[in-house]
């Protein structure tokens, strides 16, 4: 039978407070934790934030005794789980380790998003960002290995696959074109709702542990490669939230808030097979549904509208993660020259103005070089070539690719070119 959140129980606010232990404990193993257990924890840690923060938001702005009341109890209840989520991860799990687990999350979360979203065009733009993170993935693998000697599989555990994307040097547009149509709230599904925000507040964290951790390392290529990826994080930001029709209320967006936690969370329990991280998810969902119904009740008093017209009756999975493999490998060879256009449009390179508006900003940033060009180029010195995890024939497809995904007409000046990958090809990398 489907599970209804509305109609299913949950725990009373004021027994979801709990004791020190029960939130700082640490609760994995960097290197025998399930890579999908790492993901969750680190989706969930963004979905809690961005709960939150919606939440004291909307309190800046509110009135309402009943709703202050609310909003007041759960902000501390969601930065309790927020807290206790994040700290799962044990302090010997490096940034750069961490970071690996960041764009996992993302490609992986994205690809399994874009193959269940029914809005052809809030697909579209899920392959698109897709893509993007899919390169910070490879990029940072080289500097895992590079700074701290591992082998980048040792945190995606050969789920996701580790090659040239869209090149981050090309990620960095006019924010005026990030900006997508938005979906229309009157006849937008459920799915695509929880779809978004799901995607949004796991972007929205991995721009904020870039901006709070890039500095951890002495040195100057890798931090500026932090910052590079990190403004790339803030575009994805900007591109995912302005898909949301800006006439939801915030009573509509409360309730929307508490129900993709109550579906993620579901989602979490359905998929963990980690003895200690599950109990975690069966109790925070059950907390969840609590806050979800009293958002609905409150919802009810203050729109007068039935919650189901926002949120349906049954449950969404948004966050199942599995091998993506074949869905990137398929988006990679389609879309990796694809470009964003004016009006929420797309474009591919061979049609692109010369007055294109991202191009100035390419200039303008790239003009001493692009940092994660410049990460190609350091391993490719001490090491001969690229770290690239794929099977043989896309490995191969290498330095077409990156000639394909390449605009010329704005490459950093120290770009790593498809003749340069052409060398490499014929390089084992020993790890
Ligand atoms: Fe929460
Ligand atoms: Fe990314
Ligand atoms: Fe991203
Ligand atoms: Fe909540």
């Amino acid at each position: 039978m489907t599970f209804k959140p509305l109609k299913e129980k949950g725990i009373e606010l004021d027994k979801q407070l709990r004791y020190w232990h029960d939130i700082a404990h640490r609760k994995y193993n960097k290197t025998l934790v399930d890579a999908y257990s790492r993901t969750r924890q680190i989706l969930m840690n963004g979905i809690e934030i961005e709960a939150w923060n919606f939440k004291h938001n909307f309190a800046r702005i509110c009135k309402d005794r009943d709703t202050l009341e609310f909003l007041a109890q759960t902000k501390r209840i969601e930065d309790a789980q927020q807290t206790t989520i994040n700290w799962f991860a044990p302090f010997d799990q490096s940034v750069l380790e961490t970071t690996l687990g960041y764009e996992q999350v993302a490609v992986d979360l994205t690809a399994w998003l874009a193959q269940n979203e029914p809005d052809d065009y809030v697909r579209e733009t899920f392959d698109f960002g897709l893509l993007e993170d899919f390169d910070h993935l490879y990029r940072y693998a080289q500097w895992a290995y590079m700074e701290h000697g591992i082998n980048p599989n040792s945190i995606l555990q050969d789920n996701t696959d580790v090659i040239l994307g869209r090149p981050t040097q090309q990620h960095h547009n006019c924010n005026i074109l990030r900006l997508r149509k938005p979906y229309d709230k009157k006849k937008t599904s459920p799915q695509t709702k929880v779809n978004i925000l799901t995607v949004l507040s796991g972007e929205q964290q991995t721009h904020n542990y870039y901006a709070e951790h890039g500095f951890a390392y002495g040195n100057e290529l890798l931090r500026e490669t932090y910052a590079e990826i990190k403004d790339v994080e803030e575009e994805h930001v900007t591109m995912y939230e302005s898909l949301i029709d800006s006439t939801e209320s915030l009573y509509e967006k409360l309730l929307l808030h508490e129900f993709t936690e109550v579906c993620t969370y579901h989602n979490c329990m359905t998929d963990e097979e980690d003895e200690k991280l599950m109990p975690v998810w069966e109790e925070f969902l059950s907390f969840e549904l609590e806050h979800l119904h009293i958002a609905a009740e409150l919802f009810k008093k203050h729109e007068h509208r039935d919650p189901e017209e926002v949120i349906g009756e049954d449950i969404i999975h948004p966050c199942h993660f599995k091998n993506q493999k074949d869905y990137v490998e398929k988006v990679l060879n389609d879309e990796i020259d694809k470009r964003l256009d004016k009006n929420g449009g797309y474009i591919y390179i061979k049609d692109i103005p010369d007055d294109w508006a991202s191009y100035k900003v390419q200039n303008i940033v790239n003009k001493k070089g692009s940092p994660s060009e410049g990460t190609i180029r350091v391993i490719a010195e001490q090491e001969g070539r690229d770290i690239v995890f794929v099977h043989d024939n896309l490995k191969y497809k290498l330095p077409e690719l990156a000639g394909k995904g390449q605009d010329k007409k704005s490459l950093a000046p120290d770009t790593v070119r498809a003749e340069q990958y052409e060398e490499f090809k014929n390089k084992e990398f020993e790890l």
